[in-house]
């Protein structure tokens, strides 16, 4: 377990899935936790339940739509005047949008892809640069997708934005790494959130079991990922350990995006 003691550590898109699973590993370790979302009621019951498994956490909750500059710089201001610093910064907040052929696909839900995914994530590292760069120190992780890595079919914005997600990772590394700074990038391959539970909902809405089950195939290991598998590297990327992986992006998905033909 990554030791997480008294870092202050901002996550978007925290009320469920891959954020909630990183606030509870990032707890269990002794974090200070900045959890923000746009879903303010699930926001609370996460914060509820991070607190009844580890009730001396430290935990503030921002509302916020992460596409939303002003929404953004108020997350990072909050995060300051409670703790005084930010240490970590788990980029996570991000949308799938819906599946169709490029042609097809319905041009207001590829710019709002595009502004949580892309934008988003933008204007999320350049509010929390700053003050990281003053106390030569910052953790940075960005949510790519192995979509950032490969395509996928029917998914033209998301795969689009998750490579731009990667490409900012790198730079981010490029230009920061001179103030102690890493920023990587974490590729899941599909992960049982609720994110993913609604795609195969959209991918056989009469049997979604049976989309899970056909997908699950083509993994090497048979099966599809948990977010506590995804949680526990994202706190090594946060912690003090991770100081010389820097710029990378690492699929977190049973080994599926290295394999070629049946498995
Ligand atoms: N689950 C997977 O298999 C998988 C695979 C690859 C990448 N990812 C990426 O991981 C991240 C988290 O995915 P998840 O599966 O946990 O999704 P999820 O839908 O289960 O949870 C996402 C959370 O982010 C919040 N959110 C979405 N847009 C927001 C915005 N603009 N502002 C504030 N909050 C916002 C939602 O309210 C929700 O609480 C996303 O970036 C997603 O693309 C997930």
């Amino acid at each position: 377990m990554s030791d997480l003691k008294n870092k202050v550590i901002i996550i978007t898109g925290a009320a469920m899935g891959l954020g909630l699973a990183t606030a509870l590993e990032a707890a269990a370790t002794g974090a200070k936790l900045s959890l923000v979302d746009y879903n303010a009621e699930a926001l609370e019951k996460a914060k509820a339940d991070i607190l009844e498994k580890y009730p001396d956490t430290e935990v503030l909750t921002v509302t916020a739509d992460t596409s939303d500059e002003e929404a953004v710089k108020n997350y990072v201001q909050s995060t300051v005047d409670k703790y005084g610093t930010i240490d970590g910064f788990y980029n996570n907040a991000g949308i799938e949008g819906k599946q169709a052929p490029l042609a097809e696909y319905d041009l207001e839900v590829f710019k709002k892809v595009i502004d949580i995914n892309l934008l988003g994530v933008y204007f999320g590292i350049k509010h929390v640069l700053p003050h990281m760069q003053a106390k030569n120190y910052g953790r940075i992780v960005n949510v790519a997708s192995v979509g950032g890595i490969r395509g996928v079919m029917n998914q033209t914005p998301y795969v689009a934005t998750k490579h731009a997600v990667a490409g900012i990772t790198k730079n981010t590394a490029l230009e920061y790494a001179r103030f102690g700074i890493t920023a990587n990038a974490i590729a899941p391959g599909a992960i049982l959130t609720p994110m993913v539970a609604g795609a195969f909902k959209q991918v056989n809405p009469s049997d979604p079991a049976a989309a899970e089950a056909e997908y699950a195939k083509a993994n090497p290991t048979k099966r599809l990922g948990k977010p506590e598998e995804v949680a526990k590297v994202v706190c090594f990327l946060l912690s003090d350990a991770c100081s010389y992986v820097n710029g990378q992006v690492i699929a977190i998905d049973g080994g599926q995006s290295n394999s070629y033909g049946n498995v």
